[in-house]
């Protein structure tokens, strides 16, 4: 994960206020990845966060609104101290026992492996600071979940796995495609994992189906849950309390109406391909008419598809905001193998190529002339 905490990504103003009136110090140790998720988020809640580091003043960004000391003036300001620290880095902190003694540490530490230490790190933690009370917590939490906050699983989740799971439809026929092309011949067995993967294509797909028709599905009901009724009706009413107009965003229209429109007709095609996969269907059609609409209009889907989400993205793609710690968020990360798919099928189109794959799929072979020239010597 990067050092780098990026401001405009993360907004650092505290959630709630607290319930005390004075707000309460809490210490980190070390200046980590979950040092400084933990610490943003803590602040967020409404603590106070002072970091203790070995190089207060050189350890990198903080969260904004947090600071960082020496490990002894830190521990000296907090009752409540997270150990976020390697366990392997431990042994100094029994040199900070006196300003330890009577506080809560948290033990926030995993290993590597299972049955690593003799005892477990609390323990050991316990072992080098006697006079405090350690405490395991934490630990089962990671870094980039608490930077990124909870996401609204189902909203991203379908629909990202849909949309790769349906460019693994289409990638063993590209990889197929090279294979015979590098060989020259169709005649030529298919490894064993490509085999397989070609004959689980339709499984695949019904299931790629079944995420979008789900991403579809919640997309229809999220403007009728109450959260969102609750936003909107609360910003429409502080807008007329503060006799405030948002202008008309044409670009916002462009880009939700467009990404609309393709994510339909993306959908509709989907449909298309799984109702012709029916057994029903599928007999009534002839070979061609099955490979057209699973094979070209399949392309077609995956391609509308890819194109709805890259218009998703519209601009995002080109913020810096948008690429916390400096990770691609999961809508940018599912375009990756569509992407791929749809270039190398690209080139496949190319004629001089297309014709060549056309050929060898007609039962066209390429010889080798050295080959050809010791078949002729022999007879
Ligand atoms: C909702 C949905 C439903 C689907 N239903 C089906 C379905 O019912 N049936 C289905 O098969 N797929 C199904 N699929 C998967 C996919 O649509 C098809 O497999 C599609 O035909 C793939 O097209 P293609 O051009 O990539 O590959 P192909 O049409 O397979 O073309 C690749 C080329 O590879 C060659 N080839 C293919 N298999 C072999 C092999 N084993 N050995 C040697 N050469 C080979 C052929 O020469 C062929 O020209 C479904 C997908 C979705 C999304
Ligand atoms: N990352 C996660 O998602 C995650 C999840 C659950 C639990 N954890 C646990 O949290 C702890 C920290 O993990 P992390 O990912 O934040 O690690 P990290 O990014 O490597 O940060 C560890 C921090 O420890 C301090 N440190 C390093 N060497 C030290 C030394 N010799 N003496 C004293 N301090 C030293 C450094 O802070 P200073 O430079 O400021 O001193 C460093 O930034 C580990 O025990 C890990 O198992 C991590
Ligand atoms: C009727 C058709 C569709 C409609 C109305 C639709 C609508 C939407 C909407 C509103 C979003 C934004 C969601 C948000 O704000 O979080 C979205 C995102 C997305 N859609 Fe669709 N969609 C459709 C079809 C599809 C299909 C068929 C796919 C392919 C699998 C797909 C893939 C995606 C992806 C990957 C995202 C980004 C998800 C994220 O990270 O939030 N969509 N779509």
């Amino acid at each position: 994960m990067s050092k780098e905490v990026n401001s405009e990504s993360v907004s650092l103003c505290p959630l709630s206020t607290p319930a005390a009136t004075e707000q309460e110090m809490l210490c980190i140790f070390g200046t980590g990845d979950l040092g400084r998720s933990l610490g943003q988020r803590l602040f967020q809640t409404g603590y106070k966060v002072v970091y203790g580091s070995r190089r207060p003043h050189s350890c990198g960004p903080l969260p904004p609104g947090t600071q960082a000391m020496s490990h002894v003036a830190a521990a000296q300001s907090a009752r409540l101290v997270f150990v976020c620290i390697h366990r392997e880095n431990y042994n100094f902190l029994e040199t900070l026992a006196p300003q330890l003694k009577g506080k809560v540490l948290v033990d926030v530490s995993n290993n590597l492996k299972k049955n690593m230490y003799p005892e477990a790190n609390a323990e050991y933690l316990q072992r080098l600071i006697p006079g405090a009370q350690v405490v395991k917590g934490f630990n089962t939490l990671s870094a980039w979940a608490l930077q990124n906050g909870p996401s609204d699983a189902s909203r991203q989740v379908f629909p990202i796995v849909s949309l790769i799971m349906l460019s693994l439809c289409y990638l063993p026929g590209v990889i197929a495609a090279f294979l015979q092309l590098y060989r020259g011949t169709k005649y030529k067995r298919f490894p064993d994992w490509l085999d397989r993967w070609m004959l689980c294509r339709k499984q695949l797909g019904l299931v790629a189906l079944a995420l979008a028709s789900l991403h579809v599905l919640y997309t229809l009901i999220i403007p009728i849950r109450y959260y969102v009724r609750y936003r909107l009706a609360a910003h429409t009413i502080s807008q007329i309390k503060e006799n405030k107009t948002s202008p008309f965003d044409t670009t916002m229209a462009w880009r939700t109406d467009s990404y609309y429109v393709i994510g339909i007709l993306g959908f509709g095609l989907y449909l298309l391909l799984g109702i012709t996969s029916l057994p029903s269907v599928s007999n009534v059609l002839s070979w061609r008419e099955f490979s057209f609409i699973q094979s070209k209009l399949g392309y077609l889907t995956l391609f509308f598809c890819t194109f709805h989400t890259y218009l998703y993205g519209w601009d995002k793609f080109l913020q810096p905001s948008s690429y916390k710690w400096f990770m691609l968020p999961g809508y940018m990360l599912s375009l990756v193998v569509p992407s791929v798919v749809l270039v190398l099928k690209l080139l496949l189109l190319l004629p001089c190529v297309d014709s060549t794959l056309t050929r060898i799929r007609q039962g066209w072979e390429r010889t080798d002339p050295e080959q050809e020239r010791k078949k002729l010597l022999l007879t």
